[in-house]
């Protein structure tokens, strides 16, 4: 099946608060032509290999060019975020009104939770689970209640390092079961969790440059890898396991703290069935 990804055009993108350590320092310093250029090449890789949405941009919402942030996708259904931070507030609106004019049922958390969308809910491509990342935006009280809402179970990760603010800074399933993620981002029993439910030879540790390169910030959409770049040893990895990197440079989004993955949203989301167990 083709996937389907939901983006947002960079026409109001800038860097005009900071609400995650990249920006700090970058306020202003964005390049409106160069950004356009990069989301326009990423759009041209994803549109060869998926089909891609593109939604407007609205003024007065820069960061809303991250559409993984807009909720979390399940089958006809999204969940839809609630930000931490009052400047990315005013997006909610704009979000939920293009999810129900696509039809989807918007679905909404407890009005005191924070929650930002597929940036920290990640479903896992070989089991029927959810990650859930906490500690700097989403909050683990979500978890339950997402569990319960979505019917599927969810492992909640502890993030400690605030350079990996959103789960998918530092963690991307990949299909087959397969996981790029950073280890040093998570709490030490969040890893063992990792560890518990992803069998080693399916996990693919980043080193500290992958990571600050935001490697794991990857779409991966049936062999392809689209991510902003990759060391040699990286690149070797995901190749051994069948994957086809394909590298494209997104730095003037990193000056906002996102790079591929934030800039989409998958909409096509299928609940996967429990493993098999063998009689
Ligand atoms: N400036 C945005 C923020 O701090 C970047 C969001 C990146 N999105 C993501 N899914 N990691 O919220």
């Amino acid at each position: 099946m083709t996937d389907r990804y939901l983006m947002c055009a960079p026409d109001h993108f800038t860097v005009a608060y900071a609400i995650n350590p990249w920006m700090k320092g970058n306020i202003a310093k964005d390049n409106r032509d160069m950004a356009l250029r990069q989301w326009s090449a990423l759009h041209g890789m994803l549109t060869r290999a998926a089909q891609v949405q593109v939604m407007p941009s609205a003024p007065g919402v820069p960061d809303m060019v991250f559409t993984a942030n807009a909720g979390l996708v399940l089958e006809s259904r999204v969940v839809l975020s609630r930000f931490r931070h009052v400047e990315r507030q005013a997006e909610e609106a704009h979000f939920e009104r293009w999810f129900r004019q696509q039809g989807m049922e918007v679905l909404r958390l407890p009005p005191e939770l924070r929650f930002e969308g597929a940036g920290d809910a990640l479903l896992d491509r070989g089991q029927p689970l959810l990650w859930l990342g906490h500690g700097h935006r989403s909050e683990s009280a979500c978890a339950p209640l997402l569990q319960q809402m979505l019917d599927i179970e969810v492992e909640p990760l502890r993030l400690v390092d605030p350079r990996f603010y959103h789960l998918d800074t530092c963690f991307c399933p990949l299909e087959g079961g397969y996981l790029i993620y950073y280890p040093a981002a998570f709490d030490a029993a969040s890893r063992e969790r990792i560890h518990a439910r992803i069998p080693a030879e399916r996990r693919i540790a980043v080193i500290s440059a992958d990571a600050a390169a935001f490697a794991c910030n990857a779409v991966n959409t049936g062999h392809y890898v689209f991510l902003n770049r990759a060391s040699a040893i990286l690149v070797k990895e995901l190749r051994s396991r069948g994957f086809i990197p394909r590298q494209t440079p997104l730095g003037e989004f990193m000056k906002a703290g996102g790079a591929a993955k934030c800039l989409t949203l998958k909409l096509n989301e299928a609940r996967l069935a429990p493993a098999r167990s063998v009689a």
